[in-house]
């Protein structure tokens, strides 16, 4: 915490240390999720046929979502939420750099970064479950619009409809963020999502602590989210 806070105030160091951030499971989730928001995007868009499958790739997302939220707190150090839901000032110190072009590592997600993916992981659990209980007024309803009525099926449905839209927002600040840090601020944050090290001035190398998640512990966990959105969709009892 002080070497960041260090890293913070006296600038990047030339010195860097290769610092594993984001473990396999965060990273696979990450770029699957990615596929699948296109995707839904693009078959929510068609409609037709493609809602079957759109219907098919939401469970998908929301298996995804729920992993990522267990994961937030069995994952490992800097998947949990407590490693990057920071306080209003640890935002505000570092919101008052952000617009300097000097780079301001950090191990995890920084402070602003951290409620950014707080805010998607929010808004994707919203599309996913309101979207259960949707129907597109022609032949495509979710699994769950039977237990709700007409009325209110169809106010899930246009809540599904526009939270897209806010999703869109947020994917999008998401992407031109990741670019300016790139850009601007001389900082690679891509490439760490698909290698899972982040090279990072050695005093904050010091301070980091990672601890693996355990691939036993993520298949069981990724299993417990897969059977919960089973027994949702298929309601077998
Ligand atoms: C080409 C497109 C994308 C790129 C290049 C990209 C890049 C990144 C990068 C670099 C990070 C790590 C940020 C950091 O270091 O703090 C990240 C995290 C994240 N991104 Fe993306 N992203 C893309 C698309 C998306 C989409 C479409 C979504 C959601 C629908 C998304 C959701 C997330 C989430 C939830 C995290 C947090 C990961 C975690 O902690 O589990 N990203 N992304």
């Amino acid at each position: 915490m002080h070497g960041q806070r260090d890293a913070m105030q006296g600038g990047a160091a030339h010195d860097e240390r290769p610092v594993r951030v984001w473990d396999v499971p965060v990273r696979l989730f990450h770029w699957a999720l990615a596929g699948f928001f296109a995707f839904q995007f693009w078959s929510g868009e068609t409609g037709g046929n493609a809602m079957q499958w759109h219907l098919y790739a939401g469970y998908g997302v929301l298996s995804l979502v729920l992993f990522r939220i267990l994961w937030g707190f069995f994952g490992s150090t800097y998947a949990r939420f407590a490693s990057f839901a920071r306080g209003p000032a640890a935002c505000l110190r570092y919101a008052r750099q952000l617009f300097s072009r000097r780079p301001v590592p950090s191990l995890g997600h920084n402070p602003l970064g951290g409620w950014m993916v707080l805010a998607m992981l929010g808004a994707l659990a919203l599309q996913t479950v309101t979207g259960l209980f949707a129907n597109d007024q022609i032949a495509t309803q979710g699994p769950l619009a039977d237990l709700v009525s007409d009325a209110w099926s169809d106010r899930l449905s246009s809540v599904h409809a526009w939270n897209f839209y806010v999703l869109l927002g947020l994917v999008s600040l998401h992407i031109v963020a990741v670019l300016y840090y790139r850009l601007v601020k001389g900082q690679n944050l891509i490439g760490p999502m698909f290698s899972g090290v982040k090279r990072v001035p050695a005093k904050l190398a010091e301070s980091a602590a990672p601890r693996p998640g355990g691939a036993w512990r993520a298949l069981i966990v990724f299993a417990a989210a897969l059977l919960a959105v089973y027994l949702v969709v298929q309601r077998p009892f």
